[in-house]
């Protein structure tokens, strides 16, 4: 496996290589939810080379938010591609993903990132779109896998790139979840033993959504609160706990399993105080073990 940084690495690898490519795009400190995505590529695009870009995008990040923090773990990274079976792992250095002579010449993003998310990081978005462009122009792949762990954002990437006709396929990859249903995240390392155990509320709360859901309850309110509660209950700072209509996200009047999904964000403290911002969601006919 190849470990490729510049530009001119990047496309001299890329020329000689012969058959369908996918590409992972992550931000490293990869964990067994990332290495799903090569397995995804594979199992159900048939890809033959996987390229895995590991950048954490400065973009993405808002003032205040983590980009300092964002683990970094390219040695291990590159280990665990290795032995996943990727073709290449691609770490490029900012300047050669946004060189400093050249205007930025944003695009998109699109409607469904205005709400959520992308109304309380701004710019996240926006990021996301110029960097997910950015890294698909270079790689020229014929497969991107994008995490339903990040529900908005494979929303906003799907839109960008059916809109813009981005000759590339997209494969959703399921969230790959801790035995107690906690979703596997990069920014999990940062919670301290009893933030780590609290932090299960998240899954529990989009359970208890479903469960409410399978029962009959057609009110989005009554699913919402009963979120809430769960996420209070164990002490974290809710963001948000919603449910929306999937795909566009906007919000409905009555609840479907068929066409609803649930989504969290919510701020776990540590003994320290220092917070940590974890995300998740659930369709709601969906199911988490545990
Ligand atoms: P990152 O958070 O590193 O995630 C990379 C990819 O892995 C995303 O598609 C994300 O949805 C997926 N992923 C994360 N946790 C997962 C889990 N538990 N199960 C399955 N998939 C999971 O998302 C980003 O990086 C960045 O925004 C990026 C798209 C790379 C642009 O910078």
């Amino acid at each position: 496996m190849k470990l490729l940084h510049t530009a001119q690495q990047f496309r001299a690898f890329r020329d000689e290589l012969h058959g369908t490519v996918g590409l992972v795009p992550t931000m490293g400190a990869l964990h067994d939810g990332h290495i799903a995505h090569l397995g995804a590529a594979r199992a159900v695009a048939g890809v033959d080379h996987t390229v895995v870009s590991v950048f954490v995008n400065p973009t993405q990040f808002g003032v205040g938010e983590d980009l300092d923090r964002y683990p970094r773990t390219l040695g291990e990274d590159v280990k665990r591609c290795a032995a996943a079976g990727a073709a290449a792992v691609y770490a490029p250095p900012v300047e050669d993903i946004y060189p400093p002579h050249l205007p930025p010449c944003p695009v998109g993003p699109p409607a469904v990132a205005d709400d959520l998310d992308g109304a309380r990081r701004p710019g996240h978005f926006a990021g996301v779109c110029r960097v997910v462009m950015k890294l698909l122009q270079r790689v020229q792949p014929d497969v991107v896998t994008f995490g339903r762990k990040d529900y908005q954002q494979l929303c906003v990437v799907r839109a960008m790139i059916e809109d813009l006709f981005v000759p590339v396929r997209i494969v959703e990859v399921p969230t790959v979840r801790e035995p107690d249903g906690l979703a596997m995240s990069s920014r999990n390392r940062h919670l301290d033993p009893d933030a780590r155990r609290r932090a299960k509320a998240l899954s529990k709360a989009l359970r208890a959504a479903a469960a409410l859901a399978a029962r009959g309850e057609t009110s989005p309110a009554a699913a919402e609160s009963a979120m809430t509660d769960v996420l209070n209950a164990h002490g974290l700072e809710v963001d948000y706990a919603v449910v929306r209509q999937h795909r566009s996200l906007e919000t409905v009047d009555t609840l479907s399993p068929e066409h609803c999904v649930a989504l969290i964000a919510a701020h776990v403290v540590n003994a320290d105080q220092s917070r940590v911002r974890l995300i998740d969601n659930l369709a709601l006919d969906e199911t988490i073990a545990g």
